[in-house]
């Protein structure tokens, strides 16, 4: 589902009551140090250098961006968002969703990904990732033991959490062709 300006609105106004202030959501450090080139290679689901590219062009798309978002212009490199694509196709492979169902398009995020912007948040406060709280593999439906635990912090703070990550969101940019 995309997350449109009625829907955003809606979002702000059930949230508007526990305005915390002072969360930042976008652009700070990342949640945790580990070997993220492993653990992205995981959402390759093949070795095959076709299908790799073919599987990529998909991530493009549900990102709106070409290929040198991410890599240099001759692929032998990547752009400052090696690390945090690395921690999103691990996000991904490890927790069966696709970039779609949380992204659409450069800026917009569907619900899904505006929950997931508030985890992210937590994430960092806690330097830990999502795996930490869901089970793997079950698209973010079960928790593990310390994701129960955090259960009732997450009830207390989700309306300002959830508020911050809709108000990091930039105004809607008109729609652009798909990348390659
Ligand atoms: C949002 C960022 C992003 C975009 C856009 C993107 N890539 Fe990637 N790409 C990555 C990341 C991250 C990796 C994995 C890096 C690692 O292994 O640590 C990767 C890996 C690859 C690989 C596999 C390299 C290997 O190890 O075999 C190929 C091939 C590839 N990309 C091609 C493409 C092509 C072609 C496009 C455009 C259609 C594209 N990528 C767009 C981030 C991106
Ligand atoms: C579970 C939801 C979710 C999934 C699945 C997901 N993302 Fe993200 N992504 C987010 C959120 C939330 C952010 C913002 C993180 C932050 O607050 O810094 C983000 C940020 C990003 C960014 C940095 C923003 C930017 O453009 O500078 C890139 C690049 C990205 N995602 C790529 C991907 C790719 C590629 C995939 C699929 C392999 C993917 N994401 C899958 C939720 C998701
Ligand atoms: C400290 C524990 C914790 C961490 C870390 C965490 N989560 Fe969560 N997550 C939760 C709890 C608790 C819920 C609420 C579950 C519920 O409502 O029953 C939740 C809900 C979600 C949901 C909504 C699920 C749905 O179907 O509505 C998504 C998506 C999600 N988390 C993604 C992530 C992502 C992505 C990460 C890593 C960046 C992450 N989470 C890290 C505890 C955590």
């Amino acid at each position: 589902m995309r997350l449109t300006r009625p829907l955003l609105a809606l979002l702000a106004l059930t949230v508007l009551a526990a305005a915390g202030g002072g969360v930042v959501i976008r652009k700070g450090p990342l949640p945790v140090e580990a070997d993220w080139h492993a653990r992205a290679q995981a959402w390759f689901d093949s070795a095959d250098e076709k299908a790799r590219k073919q599987q990529m062009r998909a991530a493009g798309r549900a990102l709106k961006q070409p290929c040198k978002y991410c890599h240099t212009k001759t692929f032998d490199g990547y752009t400052d968002k090696l690390d945090i694509s690395r921690q999103m196709l691990a996000l991904s492979a490890e927790h069966q969703v696709g970039c779609d169902d949380c992204h659409s398009g450069k800026v917009e995020y569907t619900e899904l990904g505006v929950v997931a912007g508030a985890m992210w948040q937590i994430s960092r406060e806690q330097k830990v990732f999502c795996d930490h709280c869901h089970v793997k593999g079950a698209r973010f439906e079960k928790l593990t033991k310390e994701g129960d635990a955090f259960q009732p912090e997450w009830a207390q703070r989700k309306a300002a959490l959830l508020k911050a990550v809709v108000e990091a969101q930039p105004a809607s940019t008109p729609a652009e062709p798909a990348a390659p």
